[in-house]
């Protein structure tokens, strides 16, 4: 694609673009034996989001998901589902979350000062980084730490051995399905038997030692697990989850999480770097806001950036990591008009949405972070059109912890680099379950002495 272009729908979902412009935003296709709607309006797709009478629920996911994934938050429905919410719901709080900005300018910081040395290092003070690659280990680094706190290194080793499982499940997705297969001690099996047995047991002693620690009151901690577990010991010390279920939370901090941060800032990069007045924009306001390069980040200074909030969103807008939400019709509905049978999959194409010039204007398709001035629920004609964290009941539990980790690491680069995409950047964003840059995301980052 031209670096200028936005306009992702072709290539990410080029059947949707060719059906929208035969059959108009709402029209319905089959996946083998299943009908599945589009939900290309937005007044539909609030009225499916926003349910909360188990009308429109979750789909099942695969086997070989769930497997991966564990029970967690994401892929668990009814009763499970408002339980385990409000286990977790208290970790997220805005004021808890902002206790973590610390730990997320360290583990920022230690990338930024990396890139420092090698740019100080060469001659022409500049450095090219793979961006996306970085941003995954720095999210993967984050979430450790304000997941696990003091045990963050064997945190890490969980998400390590996770994200080889990740890898294998990934390598085996196109196979074909022997039955029993999963049962025989194949190279791969054995290596995967082996990683869910070390994220099994390190978890369980993590939890253990918290839990011993709550007894002699010393408290379970302030990261995400030890808030996790005192909501969790409920009020009449009458556990709410299972150890199992709290496990399938901590595994879940790493898939909802962490590719889903690295993808938003590097898009971020992406158009600041073919942005240069935005970028300057943006470095004034943290200059301003959070002082020079030696003044340590903290929450109340990030919570001014206006400007890198806008940025932010617009990224949301226009690449959206997750791009396609779906729900499933437990009975027959009228949905705006439309009869919809049981069974059917309702599907909301983000990345259409995002771009719906009724909603969002004449220039849907560029690059406008001065829209989202009002405030993100006020950006569009349609209340709430940024959809990139989904809506209602069922909407990101991490969002306010996306926003901070995204805006503290944009903020520590800005204030020591000015960058562009590289030369060698091919503009080909592609979907694997999350949209990511087809070829990395290269960017040339020049040292800037404020
Ligand atoms: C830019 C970053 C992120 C994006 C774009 C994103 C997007 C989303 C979306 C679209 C959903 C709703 C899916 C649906 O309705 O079916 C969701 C749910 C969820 N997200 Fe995020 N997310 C991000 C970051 C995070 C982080 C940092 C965490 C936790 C550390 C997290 C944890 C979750 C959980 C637990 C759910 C399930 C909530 C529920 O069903 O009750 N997410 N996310």
């Amino acid at each position: 694609m031209d670096r200028g272009s936005h306009d992702i729908v072709p290539r990410v979902m080029p059947h949707l673009r060719a059906w929208t412009s035969l059959y108009g935003r709402v029209f319905l296709w089959w996946q083998g034996p299943r009908p599945v709607l589009c939900v290309g309006d937005y007044d539909m797709a609030k009225r499916v989001f926003t349910d909360k009478s188990g009308l429109y629920v979750k789909q099942g996911a695969p086997p070989a998901i769930v497997a991966l994934m564990g029970r967690g938050l994401p892929l668990i429905k009814g009763d499970d589902w408002a339980r385990h919410r409000r286990v977790v719901h208290p970790a997220f709080a805005m004021d808890k979350i902002k206790m973590m900005t610390g730990a997320m300018a360290a583990c920022a910081g230690e990338v930024v000062r990396a890139w420092e040395a090698r740019a100080a290092a060469a001659a022409s003070g500049e450095v090219t980084v793979e961006v996306g690659r970085q941003f995954s280990e720095l999210t993967a680094d984050v979430i450790s730490h304000t997941a696990f706190g003091s045990s963050y290194r064997r945190g890490k080793e969980v998400f390590l051995a996770q994200r080889e499982l990740q890898f294998i499940a990934f390598a085996s997705f196109n196979n074909v399905r022997v039955p029993g297969m999963q049962y025989v001690p194949t190279k791969a099996n054995v290596r995967r038997w082996q990683l869910e047995r070390k994220v099994r047991s390190t978890l369980v002693a993590i939890i253990n030692e918290r839990l011993a620690a709550a007894k002699e009151a010393r408290g379970y901690g302030t990261d995400l697990l030890g808030l996790m577990l005192e909501a969790n010991a409920g009020d009449g010390g009458q556990r709410i989850m299972s150890m199992d279920e709290v496990i399938d939370e901590c595994k879940t901090f790493f898939f909802a999480g962490h590719e889903t941060t690295a993808h938003l800032l590097t898009w971020a990069m992406f158009l600041l770097g073919t942005h240069p007045e935005w970028q300057r924009r943006l470095r004034e306001e943290v200059l301003r806001e959070c002082g020079g390069a030696e003044v340590p980040l903290h929450g109340d200074a990030l919570n001014k950036l206006k400007l890198v909030t806008m940025v932010l969103y617009e990224t949301l807008r226009l690449y959206a990591p997750v791009n396609v939400v779906t729900r499933l019709a437990t009975a027959d509905a009228d949905l705006s008009g439309v009869k919809v049978p049981k069974g059917t999959v309702l599907s909301a194409p983000f990345a259409i949405l995002h771009r719906d010039e009724e909603a969002w204007g004449a220039d849907a398709g560029e690059f406008n972070p001065f829209r989202f001035r009002d405030g993100v629920g006020r950006a569009a004609s349609y209340p709430n059109a940024l959809l990139s964290f989904s809506l209602g009941p069922r909407s990101c539990i991490g969002q306010g912890f996306a926003m901070l980790e995204a805006k503290a690491t944009l903020a520590l680069i800005l204030r020591r680099f000015a960058f562009d995409v590289a030369p060698e950047y091919v503009h080909a964003p592609a979907e694997f379950l999350t949209l990511q840059p087809l070829h990395g995301m290269p960017v040339v980052l020049k040292l800037v002495c404020p």
